[in-house]
């Protein structure tokens, strides 16, 4: 077990550190506010590789470890976690491509994400949360042809209207159930495909959700990512890959809201002395710091045994849970510090509070995070 970074990552992270303080949390309330991002900023960001972390060399990128993008991911956080979560949606969309992709497959997808582009990764629907085997999005092949036609509707799509290139999953049996679950690639554009309501969100407000309507939506057959039945095993993968990523970005979020209140602490003054040297306060502050560590060491574990390439599921849904449970329990405290000025919009401490609670949600709610682990230390 190693703790010390490398010069190179050392690097990474202070370059993405320095573009977050520049030009992210200087307009996270007013992105907040306005219930969007700015373009330029993934722009920008893609300028600086941010948009390609996870794609390998062989298609174009860096070629960077998950440790690498957790540290990235992280210094995102800080500035905005919806800014943050529509980036990191980059490598949650990407994953089933370089899963179970074709080599043709990954060089048109990775190509696109290397050219800037944003993608996104659509499991979820009005009817299928948790219960992601139930999605009822059909695809039905006509061999003929060549070609599948896809109908339904997908719903919280994490940059479903300023997407390019969409992962769809969709069930080719006619009575639905996990073995019939298939990935699809749905470029932008394509007929009959739609992007239907914008969520007006408590947090991550930044970050674009939409819905997204399938109308006899007709791809190739290459269009298909894996074989017919193997888009379950697929997106659990990728859940297992992404999981950790939401997990940085809670962590972010949690040491930005702890360092916001610290500095607070050591300024505000009652009873004639700053709030910090009260026990009641310096307890909050202790107890914040070793869960934000916590929560960053098992983001950390999770990602460097997936770089191993062993099997990390449990070890990914603890790190994402965890974190989560974390960033909530931080920013809440953050605000509680900081009173009636933490509680004002004036401020962003209020802002992390409402984007935490999406980190227990979404990418499966905590509650199935501890499912998952249960299983894992039990069965
Ligand atoms: N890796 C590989 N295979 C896996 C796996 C994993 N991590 N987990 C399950 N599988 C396989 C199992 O081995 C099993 O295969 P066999 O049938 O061949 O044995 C199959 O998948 C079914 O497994 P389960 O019986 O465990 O499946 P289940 O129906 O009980 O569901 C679940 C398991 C954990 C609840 C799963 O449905 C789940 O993770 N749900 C949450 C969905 C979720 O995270 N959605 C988030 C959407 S994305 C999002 O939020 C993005 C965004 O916009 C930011």
């Amino acid at each position: 077990m190693n703790f010390a970074f490398t010069e190179e990552q050392l690097e990474l992270q202070e370059m993405v550190r320095e573009f977050v303080e520049k030009e992210i949390t200087p307009i996270a309330g007013e992105m907040d506010a306005e219930n969007a991002t700015r373009p330029e900023l993934f722009k920008m960001a893609a300028d600086m590789g941010l948009l390609n972390v996870i794609v390998p060399e062989e298609y174009g990128g860096l070629g960077l470890d998950s440790v690498t993008v957790a540290m990235m991911y992280e210094e995102l956080g800080k500035g905005c976690a919806g800014v943050a979560t529509s980036m990191a949606a980059n490598s949650l969309a990407t994953a089933p491509v370089l899963i179970a992709g074709t080599d043709e497959q990954k060089r048109m997808w990775c190509d696109i994400l290397n050219d800037g582009g944003l993608a996104a990764f659509a499991l979820t629907e009005p009817g299928a949360g948790s219960d992601a085997g139930s999605v009822a999005t059909r695809a039905v092949h006509d061999k003929e042809n060549k070609t599948y036609t896809l109908n339904g509707t997908k719903a919280f799509i994490t940059n479903g209207g300023i997407a390019d290139i969409y992962l769809i999953f969709a069930n080719t049996r006619k009575d639905g159930g996990i073995r019939g679950l298939t990935a699809f690639i749905v470029p932008k554009g394509t007929p009959g495909f739609k992007v239907g309501r914008k969520e007006d969100k408590m947090g991550i407000r930044p970050s674009n959700t939409c819905e997204l309507i399938l109308d006899n939506v007709v791809i190739p057959e290459s269009n298909r990512v894996g074989r017919e039945g193997q888009g379950f095993r697929i997106a659990m993968q990728t859940l297992d890959s992404a999981r950790p990523f939401v997990g940085a970005v809670s962590v972010g979020l949690a040491q930005a809201a702890l360092d916001v209140a610290v500095s607070y602490a050591k300024e505000r003054k009652q009873f004639g002395q700053p709030i910090a040297s009260f026990e009641m306060i310096q307890e909050m502050v202790a107890d914040m710091a070793m869960k934000i560590d916590a929560a960053r060491l098992l983001v950390y574990r999770a990602c460097a045994m997936r770089d191993e390439g062993v099997v990390f599921t449990k070890e990914a849904a603890m790190a994402k849970c965890f974190a989560a449970d974390t960033a909530m329990e931080v920013t809440t405290n953050a605000v509680q510090i900081m009173g009636g000025y933490g509680y004002s919009k004036e401020n962003p401490a209020e802002k992390r509070m409402r984007d935490a609670k999406i980190m227990q949600i979404y990418e499966g709610t905590n509650q199935i995070q501890r499912l998952v682990i249960a299983n894992k230390v039990m069965y």
